[in-house]
């Protein structure tokens, strides 16, 4: 395990661009695998989660090449044109549930058995939720007590019409990924709106899917996609993930006179609600520009700090808006003793089954640097305008734990010691090499 010293900072300057999106990154990874010819992936996240992706294919019998390097670095992947082979050996997806979840989806059409195993923190993780859709759908798969290792016997699906219980973006593609693949067309509800990335990367790759206006106020959209489609392989550049820009985002909020430029940011209106909640906690962002690739917008942003506003209540983060910022909230939370008014986070119970209890890691993490908060057991709630002082802080190998403390480190009193710092290296290995050079100290 390794640790990480950080120092305080004087402020917080200058421009940065972060690794491809790790949600989409993954999405290509296995669509390109399934997909006919050969795809072209730019920016592709650096990663260990969306390589996890990349090695299952590989393993499923799709070719992948890595193309030069750096900002130029490219990923072909030639598909295997619809049938997956019978891999050798168990698909090891890692820390990523990303992988094992969705893929699940992708593989469970297929006539083959497919064994998925994970590390510890992904064994710990639940499985049920995407076994009982994919087996209404026909799919035999055992788990093991509702966890990984897990087996799936592949062989034939048929569609059906499913309402996702709990919001997640991984379900939902794991059962659009089997209807594709599925006899009849599929139609899938949510009731809370999750990242859309999988219906922007589908039709992308050529599906065809529809999305239905709900019928009504509270009602949800529906999508549907028809089994049998063939995918075809294409050229496309990921952008960058705003989940990890979220990191120097919120160290921008901790110094009046921070400045800082994010370059080809991706900002999918199902993941920028974050920028909302930046302004909301003190942020000034101002979008400079805005493109769209493939379905999904890519922008660049500046963000400084905003003029103290006269203290009201603390920000509340509950509903949906905690499914639409769910990876940024391990950041917002551990940076609100900084804030003015503090932050209430509620609805969140899905932030004990990540890829750490987070709700239970920033609280330990924060008061080990002296901040008071409460827990709840689905949130948090914590007082604003509190000073915080350097503590030996425990990642429990959760990526955003180690980053998050890394930022909130930058306005303690005295040095923090990121314990397991090298889990950054799972959605963003170039993080404290980027920290350095933006931290004016
Ligand atoms: C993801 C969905 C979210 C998120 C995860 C990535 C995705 O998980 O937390 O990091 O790429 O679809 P859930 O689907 O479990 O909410």
């Amino acid at each position: 395990m390794s640790t990480q010293i950080i120092r305080p900072a004087r402020t917080l300057q200058g421009s940065l661009t972060v690794p491809g999106d790790k949600s989409i990154s993954h999405r290509y990874a296995m669509l390109a695998g399934l997909a006919e010819g050969t795809s072209r992936l730019m920016n592709f996240s650096t990663g260990a989660d969306p390589h996890s992706s990349l090695a299952c294919m590989e393993a499923l019998g799709a070719k992948v090449v890595h193309q030069g390097s750096g900002a130029a670095a490219t990923i072909e992947v030639t598909g295997v044109g619809g049938a997956f082979c019978q891999p050798g050996k168990p698909l090891d997806c890692g820390n990523s549930g990303s992988t094992m979840r969705m893929l699940a989806g992708l593989i469970a059409p297929h006539p083959h058995t497919f064994i998925l195993v994970g590390d510890h923190s992904l064994t710990m993780r639940p499985m049920e939720r995407i076994r009982i859709p994919l087996s209404h759908m026909g799919a035999k798969i055992d788990l093991t007590d509702g966890h990984a290792p897990m087996t799936i016997h592949g062989g034939p699906l048929c569609a059906i019409d499913f309402a996702t219980p709990i919001p997640s973006a991984q379900v939902k593609t794991a059962v659009l990924f089997a209807g594709l693949q599925a006899d009849g067309t599929t139609s899938l509800t949510e009731s809370i709106r999750t990242r859309d990335h999988s219906e922007h990367a589908l039709k992308a790759f050529g599906a065809t899917l529809t999305r239905t206006a709900a019928r009504g106020p509270g009602e949800p959209a529906k999508l549907s996609i028809a089994g049998g489609q063939r995918l075809k392989a294409i050229d496309a550049t990921v952008p960058g993930d705003i989940s990890s820009a979220a990191f120097f985002l919120c160290a921008a909020l901790l110094f009046p006179d921070s400045n800082l430029v994010l370059d080809s940011i991706g900002m999918n209106p199902t993941r920028a609600a974050l920028l909302d909640v930046i302004a909301a906690l003190g942020g000034r962002i101002k979008v400079l520009t805005v493109e769209e690739h493939h379905g999904e917008l890519i922008g660049s942003i500046q963000v400084n700090c905003a003029p103290a506003a006269p203290a009201t209540e603390p920000f509340t983060i509950s509903g949906a808006l905690t499914a639409q910022v769910i990876d940024e909230l391990p950041i917002l939370a551990a940076i609100a003793p900084y804030t003015a008014n503090g932050l209430i986070l509620r609805d969140a119970q899905e932030l004990r089954v990540k890829e750490s209890d987070r709700i239970a890691l920033v609280a330990r993490n924060l008061r080990a640097m002296g901040a008071e908060l409460t827990e709840l057991p689905d949130g948090l709630e914590i007082p604003g305008g509190q000073t915080l002082r350097g503590a030996s802080i425990d990642s429990g190998t959760d990526h955003r734990i180690a980053m998050a403390f890394s930022i909130v480190a930058l306005r303690a009193q005295g040095d923090t010691e990121i314990q397991g710092a090298e889990a950054a290296a799972i959605s963003f290995p170039e993080f404290f090499t980027a920290l350095d050079s933006l931290a004016q100290r």
